[in-house]
């Protein structure tokens, strides 16, 4: 099967609603003649409508970096499903792993937030990723694992059929160290088969497996020419149009 790839920026904790839109005005003029690509850009909650509003007529599709499980209710400063999915986004990142390090996320917190995700319709954006210490002690594939099944639990393959997965090594965010070509290979491979375990080899077969961490123009096309890399989801180098548009143009380069 073939699986469109998606290339997606996360901007993290960066610009202002002006400067969102300004970067967001510039990539949709890139991005006027990308057919063969998906391409997602998650700004900050604050900038999130006025991101999408900026980019009704484009292409490029808006994601948020976070939601709280929970409809509604007395949850203060959170914000839910629904009303991100009002502001225009199609996606969400769930799990990111500065959210697991810095906010206390868990598997299970991740798990409640992909459900609410799946129920407004939103395609979320699963991150797992080892740390350098669970590489030293070759735990990389039983974390991946864990990450993946409970994070995934209770949850069927009609339920997740919008579903990306994104591997990210912990060591290789922001850091500007990349995974290995074969390293990349090793895990991709692994989660697809982890996929087809766990739910069908049909939805394994049309779930898009992006890596992420420190991808930049310089790399992005050798990781995209690994079989099972469907997509990239890119931090840094996302931040600003003219270096992320080499990215997206990734086959041009
Ligand atoms: P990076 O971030 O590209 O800056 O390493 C990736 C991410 O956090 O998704």
């Amino acid at each position: 099967m073939s699986r469109t790839p998606l290339i997606a920026g996360n901007w993290k904790m960066y610009k202002t609603g002006p400067e969102a839109v300004e970067t967001a005005m510039e990539l949709a003029k890139l991005c006027s003649d990308v057919t063969d690509v998906d391409v997602m850009i998650a700004p900050t909650y604050l900038s999130l409508p006025l991101v999408s509003t900026t980019l009704r007529d484009s292409r490029i599709k808006v994601g948020s970096q976070n939601l709280y499980f929970e409809n509604q209710g007395a949850f203060t400063g959170e914000v839910s499903a629904e009303m991100i999915k009002a502001a225009g986004a199609e996606y969400v990142i769930i799990g990111h792993s500065e959210r697991r390090q810095y906010f206390g996320e868990t598997d299970l917190s991740v798990n409640k937030k992909i459900r609410a995700a799946m129920g407004s319709g939103l395609k979320p954006v699963l991150c797992i990723g080892e740390t350098e210490t669970d590489r030293d002690e070759e735990k990389t594939f039983s974390i991946l694992d864990k990450q993946v099944s409970n994070g995934l639990k209770g949850l069927s393959f009609d339920e997740l059929g919008n579903l990306v997965l994104a591997y990210e090594p912990v060591w290789a965010i922001g850091t500007g160290k990349t995974a290995s070509v074969d390293q990349v290979d090793e895990v991709h491979q692994y989660l697809r088969s982890l996929l087809e375990k766990l739910f069908s080899n049909d939805f394994s077969d049309k779930t898009r497996i992006l890596y992420g961490g420190s991808v930049n123009p310089d790399n992005v096309k050798e990781l995209m020419g690994i079989k099972d890399v469907d997509g990239a989801l890119v931090g840094g180098a996302s931040l600003d149009a003219d270096t992320f548009i080499n990215i997206i143009k990734y086959r041009d380069l």
